[in-house]
């Protein structure tokens, strides 16, 4: 990483003239305002991301698919790399028309950053491979670990767009904090996920036969042993060309069953967090549930046992009418960006959306049920289960008007095939 002494001294210098000092390490360094004006005083920290990874003497390293499925990387000199690290465009091997939702077509390059309090932040684009951490290091012990899940989709206008970017990281510097992380900076985090982008332009598929799945990961990897937060922290950001969530398909409506012994959040946990742990939690009943012939699980409240909270990997609505609900966030459900792209969407398109807790026996009677997320987009609900009665919604294995038509408005808008009144698609490049 090229910022060199000068970066830090003038970071030094910035963080002592606001010292507020309390026994997080990155607070010691004056907090996110510091490593904000930081960024600004060292632009090269996120300007020259590649020339990390560079020998000195004008050589640098050059990655094409093939060598990277080699593990091996390849040198080329300097002209030869006239751009930062880039993958080959060798994606022939890629069927756009069967991509499920997995780790098949991993892009070949990664943006990786760590941060310590003396260093802050340094990072930058290097071949997506292993991490190397101790087996001290927090994240393994105690598990400081929060994601998200972003797409870059190729748009009607010929380019590479990203959808409200400055959301996930909003939201993953929330995360950051709630698990005793630094959050890390808002210019840090759209640097990281744009230039991942495009580094691997040739891995976003055609527009309308999937996307460039994001995964960044903000992960505690210094070592510790008693319990504590990590000395030092890792930002990821890797991605892969997905299509469906579910193997059902996009449009093919989805069953859920009710669980009815485990709850996935508590009043006052961490449910409203994207942390890795809320995560495998899930698996047990989710697994049960595809073993009996379900899609995916759906929680209740864990004080009543009475309210729709989340499926295991999206948010929930139901249609009655022209009435949208779903449950409001108030802790222990994920606020999901597509959740609340969703709720303006229908706003905007004249119906009338509520964020109320849902009795799962009003969702038995709702005329349609849809899940959303990034991973899932809009997942139309075709049956719930619940104390051993089935109720299907709309025609079998049709998704129901409403549901099609938030998919359609939102799909729309992130392919810029709509206009975007509200300004979230945010072009990355046409590449
Ligand atoms: C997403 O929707 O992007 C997520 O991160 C959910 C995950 C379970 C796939």
């Amino acid at each position: 990483m090229q910022s060199g002494l000068s970066d830090r001294a003038a970071t030094r210098q910035c963080c002592s003239a606001s010292s507020t000092h309390t026994e997080h390490p990155w607070r010691r360094h004056g907090a996110t305002h510091c490593l904000l004006h930081r960024l600004q005083l060292a632009p090269s920290l996120l300007k020259a991301p590649v020339a990390r990874r560079a020998p000195k003497a004008a050589r640098v390293q050059f990655y094409t698919s093939a060598t990277l499925a080699a593990e091996r990387p390849s040198e080329t000199t300097a002209s030869d790399a006239a751009s930062p690290l880039k993958a080959s465009d060798a994606t022939g091997h890629i069927n756009w028309d069967s991509l499920g939702f997995g780790v098949e077509h991993i892009a070949p390059i990664m943006f990786r950053a760590t941060y310590t309090a003396e260093d802050g932040w340094q990072g930058g684009l290097e071949p997506y491979g292993p991490l190397e951490m101790l087996p001290s290091a927090q994240v393994l012990n105690y598990g400081q670990s929060v994601f998200e899940g972003m797409k870059a989709q190729r748009s009607a206008r010929g380019r590479i767009v990203l959808f409200r970017p400055e959301e996930n990281a909003v939201r993953m510097r929330a995360g950051a904090a709630r698990l005793s992380m630094p959050p890390p900076p808002m210019e840090l985090y759209v640097e990281a996920v744009t230039s991942a982008v495009r580094a691997n332009a040739a891995w976003v598929p055609p527009r309308g036969r999937g996307s460039l799945y994001l995964r960044p990961l903000l992960l505690g990897t210094g070592p510790i042993l008693g319990l504590g937060p990590a000395p030092a922290y890792t930002l990821v950001v890797y991605a892969a060309a997905v299509g469906c969530y579910f193997k059902c398909g996009q449009l093919t409506p989805i069953d859920l069953i009710v669980e009815e012994r485990f709850h996935r959040a508590a009043p006052g946990g961490m449910g409203g967090t994207k942390a890795a742990g809320n995560y495998s939690p899930v698996l047990m009943t989710q697994l049960a549930a595809k073993e009996q012939g379900y899609n995916d699980v759906v929680y209740l409240d864990a004080k009543t046992d009475t309210y729709l909270e989340e499926v295991s990997s999206c948010n929930i609505f139901t249609v009655t009418g022209r009435t949208i609900r779903t449950p409001p966030l108030e802790g222990t459900i994920l606020p999901g960006v597509t959740r609340r792209s969703l709720i303006e969407l229908a706003r905007a398109r004249g119906y009338t959306v509520e964020e109320v807790p849902i009795p799962v026996a009003d969702a038995m009677e709702a005329d349609e049920v849809f899940t959303s997320g990034t991973a899932v987009v809009v997942s139309a609900v075709g049956s719930i289960t619940y104390q051993g009665r089935r109720r299907q919604y709309g025609e079998l294995g049709r998704p129901s008007p409403v549901t099609l038509e938030m998919y359609e408005a939102l799909t729309s808008l992130q392919q810029e095939l709509d206009d975007d009144p509200f300004g979230w698609v945010v072009p990355v490049c046409e590449c």
